[in-house]
C-alpha cells in the first residue's frame, strides 16, 4: 500500500515515520509513505499557499491552485483522496479496516483557519478524528495513517489486531505480565492455571463487563 500526505508542515512527520511499527513497515516495504510539501506546488513567485478569505473574517484560507496541482500530479486511477477536516465523517476502526485494503491513499491535511471550499471537490471522502479542533490536519493524518498501517497484511501478527478493542465493538480484556504479585496486586489465578477454555471464558466476561462499565454506547452497536 502507498500513502501520500499533502501538508504545509512536512517536518512534523519526521518522528512519526522514523519510529516503531511505522518505521518497520516502511523498512519491510509493506507500505510506502511519502510526505509532500504543498508549498512546492505553488506557482506563486513567493510560494504562497494561503490568502485572506473573501467576505472578511480573520484567518488565512488555503488556496486551491497548489492543492489541485498536487492532486493532479499524484492521483492515479486507483487512488482514494481523503480530505481531513473537523467537518468530516468521524473516523473509527471500521473505516481504518476498509482503508487498509486500498492500494493508494492521498491524504490532504486541512489548515486550522480553513481551505477554499472548491478543494472539497477533489475528495472521495472527508474525515475528522473526533469532536475537538486541531490546529491542522497533520496530527489527524498521523492518527489515521498509524491505525491503517498496523492493519496492513504482514505489519503485525494478525492475532494482535483480531483482539483489538473495537473489533466487535468490545473493549480489550485486561492483560498481565510478570511478576505474579506486585505491590499487593495479584494476577488472577485463572491466567496462571493453563486451562485454555477457562481463560477464554474469563477474557470474554471481562471484555463485556469492561465495555458495559466504560462504553455502554458500544454495546448498543453490537
Ligand atoms: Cl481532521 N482536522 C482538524 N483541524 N481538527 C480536527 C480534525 C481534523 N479532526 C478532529 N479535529
Amino acid at each position: 500500500m502507498r500513502i501520500d500526505i499533502l501538508t504545509i508542515f512536512p517536518s512534523m512527520f519526521d518522528g512519526f515515520l522514523t519510529n516503531s511499527i511505522v518505521k518497520r513497515a516502511i523498512q519491510k516495504k509493506l507500505v510506502e509513505i511519502n510526505v509532500y510539501d504543498i508549498r512546492n506546488y505553488s506557482t506563486d513567485k513567493h510560494k504562497k499557499v494561503d490568502d485572506y478569505g473573501f467576505g472578511g473574517g480573520k484567518g488565512m484560507v488555503l488556496m486551491p491552485q497548489p492543492i489541485f496541482d498536487a492532486v493532479d500530479d499524484l492521483k492515479k486511477d486507483d487512488t482514494k483522496v481523503i480530505l481531513l477536516t473537523p467537518q468530516g465523517k468521524v473516523y473509527n476502526q471500521k473505516i481504518a479496516y476498509d482503508l487498509s485494503k486500498e492500494k493508494h491513499l492521498l491524504i490532504i491535511c486541512g489548515h486550522y483557519e480553513g481551505f477554499d471550499e472548491r478543494i472539497r471537490s477533489l475528495a472521495d471522502i472527508e474525515l475528522s478524528i473526533g469532536d475537538y479542533v486541531l490546529t491542522g490536519g497533520e496530527l489527524a493524518s498521523m492518527v489515521i495513517t498509524d491505525s491503517i498501517v498496523r492493519l496492513v497484511d504482514g505489519v503485525i501478527e494478525e492475532e494482535s489486531h483480531l483482539n483489538d478493542s473495537f473489533n466487535d465493538n468490545l473493549l480489550d480484556y485486561p492483560v498481565y505480565t510478570k511478576p505474579v504479585e506486585y505491590k499487593g496486586m495479584k494476577v488472577p489465578d485463572v491466567l496462571l492455571s493453563g486451562h485454555h477454555a477457562n481463560i477464554k471464558k474469563y477474557r470474554e466476561e471481562e471484555a463485556l463487563k469492561r465495555t458495559k462499565e466504560r462504553r455502554p454506547d458500544l454495546l448498543e452497536k453490537r
